[in-house]
Parts: C-alpha cells; structure tokens; sequence
C-alpha cells in the first residue's frame, strides 16, 4: 500500500502568514488595501485577497492620495518609504523581519564604506529592497557568476567587502560563493541572512526526497522559494513534480498513482487549504498509509498541528512588540510571549535582553488553532 508523507515545513511561513493577516485585518476596517506588488506569489491566494478588498499596484505613482499601502514581507528600498509619504500614505509595514535585519546590516556596512555583495537574484524583489539601502551594491545567483566578476576585475578583491544572502538562497549555492569570497578577498565580513524558515524547509524536502520515489512541490511557479523546492526535489528524486493545486497534479497522475511513497511539501506562499485540498484528492484517488498504519486524514492533521500545552520549544525571535514577543517555531502557528512573563523585575527592559534573530527557550502554555497563535511563556 502506498505510503504519503507531508513535511512538517509545508506552507506558510512565519512573515508571509503576518503580511497576510496584516492585510485582512485591515481590509475588514477600511477598502481598499493596496499592496506594492502581489501580496505573494500565488495566484489563489490573490483572488481571495482581491475579493476582500486587497489590490496590488506596480509603484507608489499609482496611488491616490491618503491611500493604505501595505509593504509586503520581502520589503523594499528606503525611497519606496519617502516616495509613500510625499503621497501621504497610510503605510502598513508587513516586511519579514528577517529581512528587515538585512536592510540594517546592509546600511551600516555600506556606512562603514564597505562594499556590500548580496548572493540572490537580481530581479527579485527582496534584493531589489536590500539594495536599496546601501551604496556599491553587487548582485550575484551563484559561485560561477561570483568569481567571473572577482576576475575580471581583481582590484575588487582587495576592497572591504561584506555581504548576505536573500533570505530563500539555496544553503549549498550560499557556501560555495562564502568559499569563494574566502578564497579570493583579502577582507570580506560574511551575513548568513538565510531564513530559519527557509533552511528548515529545504533540509525537509532534501531529506523527503531522498527516501520518496515521488516527491511534489506544490507552488505557484513564479514563486523563487517555491521554484528552489523543485530544484532541490529533482536532484535526489528523479520523479519530483511542481504542481499549483489539486487540477494542476492531477493533470499528471500517471506520475504518483503508482508510487509507493510520496514526499510532499509546499513553498512559503502555499495556504494550507491548497496542501489539504491537494492531499485529499489524492486519498480519494489511492488508499494511502503512514508508516505507523493511521489513516490519512490523522496523518495530515498531525502534520498541521504538532505542539501541546507543557512542550518545551525552542524559537527565533522574530519582533519585539509593546507587550510581546513575537517567536517563529517553525510551525503554522505564530508564537508568542508577554513581555510580562520576561521577568519579575519592574525595571526590566526587553530590548536591553532580547534581540530580533536571538534564539530563545519557552513553555507552550496555549495552543489556539482558530487564531493560528501559541501563548508562551
Ligand atoms: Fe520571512 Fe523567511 Fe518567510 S524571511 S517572509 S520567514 S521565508
């Protein structure tokens, strides 16, 4: 009998998740919500956005006046920022904290006269914001591209040169251009600035499809993280499809109806009703099992829900709030912590003792699956 496998890192991330809610929380008090390019990369997800009143726009010049503009968790460059407030708009800013540490590690080594290099691609998004907050800014997708530039032009080598990641880099692609900025320059400051989203969730795929002889990927295909998945995927599996939704993979049946174990995992931008929608059709379609015999609806809700009350977790703080403290734990669900649980102490400050990217210990003390949160303490 066939055997399927979710991985535990399928769908949302922690700042995709926050950009969403973000924007629908605010469409249900005021209409319309612009956003500065789609919200993310999925068109299902847009349709619904759009019908709650969420629109996307190409640049800040199409805004009238006194508009909501919500920045999407890839973030953008400063004079996005001064553009929106000549044009007196209500700014909602959902960019990723994670990335939001880039922009300031960019800025203050590109004020230290450094050099910055960003390991990403170009044209995305992201990176088009990282450069927008330093000056000499250098763009490179992988080692090859790295050291053709460093040759063609060795006084390079010897500048002051610091340089990050985009947050959904490829973890082998990311060591290979540190071994050559290593190799090659005389004075580089490396930034490993890939998520811990990200790396988890390509380490889960990597290891799903290396035991699977069907692993797929479901994803808009414009999606880069979605897109690295796949690659990651075919490299250990010969039989990995990238597939939008139920229609989209059911299309190609042929290629998992007989498997005998099936990987799936999913890009930060999938919601979790494409992952069930998709998982479903395929029960209905073949009788699957786990490993442990339990029917696969049991399976998948243990997939989408994996801690209780009383665990010990361990986190990255994402966002120091008024009167929280936000952790990822890399699960559906956003963690947690009153600043009043942080110390007994009145004259405690929390951001003398905590710090955005700090890993930090706690007690789940409540899971509420209806608001997507755990309280932690
Ligand atoms: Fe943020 Fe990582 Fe998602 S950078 S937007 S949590 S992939």
């Amino acid at each position: 009998m066939a055997k399927i496998c979710v991985a535990r890192t399928a769908g949302f991330c922690f700042g995709v998740q926050r950009a969403v809610e973000l924007a629908m929380e605010t469409a249900r008090q005021c209409r319309p919500v612009y956003t500065l390019g789609p919200l993310i990369h999925n068109a299902h997800v847009i349709a619904r956005l759009e019908e709650a009143g969420i629109f996307s726009v190409d640049q800040p010049e199409e805004l009238s006046r006194g508009a909501t503009v919500l920045i999407r968790a890839h973030g953008v460059a400063r004079r996005v920022y001064e553009q929106l407030e000549e044009r007196g708009a209500q700014v909602l800013d959902a960019t990723c904290p994670f990335v939001e540490k880039i922009h300031r590690i960019v800025e203050q080594e590109s004020r230290l006269g450094r050099d910055i290099v960003v390991i990403g691609s170009p044209q995305h998004p992201e990176v088009e914001g990282i450069c927008g907050w330093c000056e000499h800014s250098a763009v490179f997708a992988d080692e090859q591209q790295l050291q053709q530039a460093l040759q063609e032009a060795p006084e390079k080598t010897k500048r002051a040169v610091s340089v990050v990641a985009q947050t959904t880099m490829r973890r082998e692609t990311w060591k290979k251009c540190v071994e050559v900025l290593k190799k090659m320059c005389t004075n580089p400051e490396i930034f490993d600035t890939i998520c811990s989203a990200t790396d988890e969730r390509q380490q889960e795929a990597r290891s799903l499809a290396g035991q699977s002889d069907c692993m797929i990927v479901l994803g808009d295909r414009h999606s880069a993280n979605t897109r690295r998945l796949y690659e990651i995927s075919a490299s250990l599996c010969a039989n990995a499809l990238l597939a939008e939704d139920a229609a989209d993979l059911n299309g190609a049946a042929d290629r998992w109806r007989g498997a005998q174990k099936i990987g799936i995992t999913a890009g930060a931008s999938t919601p979790a009703w494409i992952i069930k929608e998709v998982t479903e059709m395929m029960s209905e379609a073949t009788k699957f099992e786990t490993e442990a015999g339990e029917n696969f609806a049991e399976m998948l809700e243990g997939s989408l829900k994996t801690l209780n009350t009383g665990d010990k977790v361990t986190g990255i703080v994402t966002q120091i709030g008024q009167t929280e403290i936000h952790v990822d734990l890399g699960v559906k669900q956003s963690g947690y912590i009153p600043i009043s649980e942080m110390s007994d102490d009145p004259a405690y400050k929390v951001e003398e003792n905590v710090h955005v990217g700090d890993e930090i210990e706690a007690i789940v003390m409540r899971v509420n699956d209806m608001e997507g949160t755990i309280a932690l303490s």
